[in-house]
């Protein structure tokens, strides 16, 4: 049996991240905060910024195939402009969404080698664009699609896909749009279903985007 790990599975792309592999046989380690309480999911409680907690995750999987990056942050909402963003904010932004995914890369590296694995970091249309408002949460993807980049060309044994999964239906997609109807974005059960279809053809480490899979 095929084993992932998939940070921030408590609601949102993750927890159909992780619906989806266990429908499809994986077995799946998950974390969040708040918990995770699908079935058939072995649910580690914790936050990916603590660095105990990253050590536990990886200690589950006695081999690994899958380490899916999810969790994340937008930072403050409404979403100021970079000339106003307080940068204890941004500090925890970036803490958030590329040093505790880089944290746990570094832990995953070696089982994910053994495995000939393949690293996702769920990345945003925010990273190479500039949208007003997303200075702090876009700046951080970027970061990460440039640590994935990087990833890509010195380990070689590892595949390394930045994958964005499109504006979705969720907490953090409603966070950006306070007050607005966000009702004609899709549900993450629509794109989740794509990353098997991922998984199955295997392309080159690279940046895709899930919709165009599904
Ligand atoms: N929604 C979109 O339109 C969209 C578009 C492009 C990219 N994305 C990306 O997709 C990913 C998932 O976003 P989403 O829209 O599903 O957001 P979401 O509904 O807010 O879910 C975020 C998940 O991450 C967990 N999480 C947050 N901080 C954590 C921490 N410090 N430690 C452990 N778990 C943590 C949350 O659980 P707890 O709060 O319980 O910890 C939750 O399970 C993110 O990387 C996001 O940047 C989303």
């Amino acid at each position: 049996m095929r084993t992932a790990i998939i940070t921030g599975a408590s609601r949102g792309l993750g927890l159909e991240l992780a619906r989806t592999l266990v429908a499809a046989g994986w077995h799946v380690i998950a974390d969040a905060r708040s918990g995770v309480t699908e079935p058939g999911v072995t649910a580690v409680t914790g936050d990916i910024t603590d660095a105990a907690h990253r050590e536990t995750l990886v200690d589950r999987a006695t081999s690994l195939d899958l380490l899916i990056n999810n969790a994340g942050t937008l930072g403050p909402s409404p979403l100021p402009a970079v000339s106003e963003v307080p940068l204890d904010a941004l500090r925890d932004v970036y803490e958030t969404n590329v040093v505790a995914p880089l944290g746990l890369i570094q832990l995953a590296l070696p089982k994910l080698r053994d495995s000939g694995g393949i690293l996702i970091n769920i990345t945003s249309d925010a990273a190479p664009e500039g949208y007003p408002g997303w200075g702090a949460y876009g700046s951080s993807k970027s970061a990460l699609e440039g640590l994935s980049r990087v990833l890509a060309v010195e380990e070689e044994k590892v595949t390394v896909w930045q994958v964005d999964p499109g504006d979705l239906r969720t907490r953090m997609h409603q966070d950006a749009y306070p007050g607005e109807d966000i009702s004609d974005r899709p549900l993450p059960e629509t794109v989740a279903p794509a990353l098997l279809k991922l998984l199955d053809e295997r392309p080159p480490s690279g940046r895709y985007r899930l919709p165009e899979w599904s």
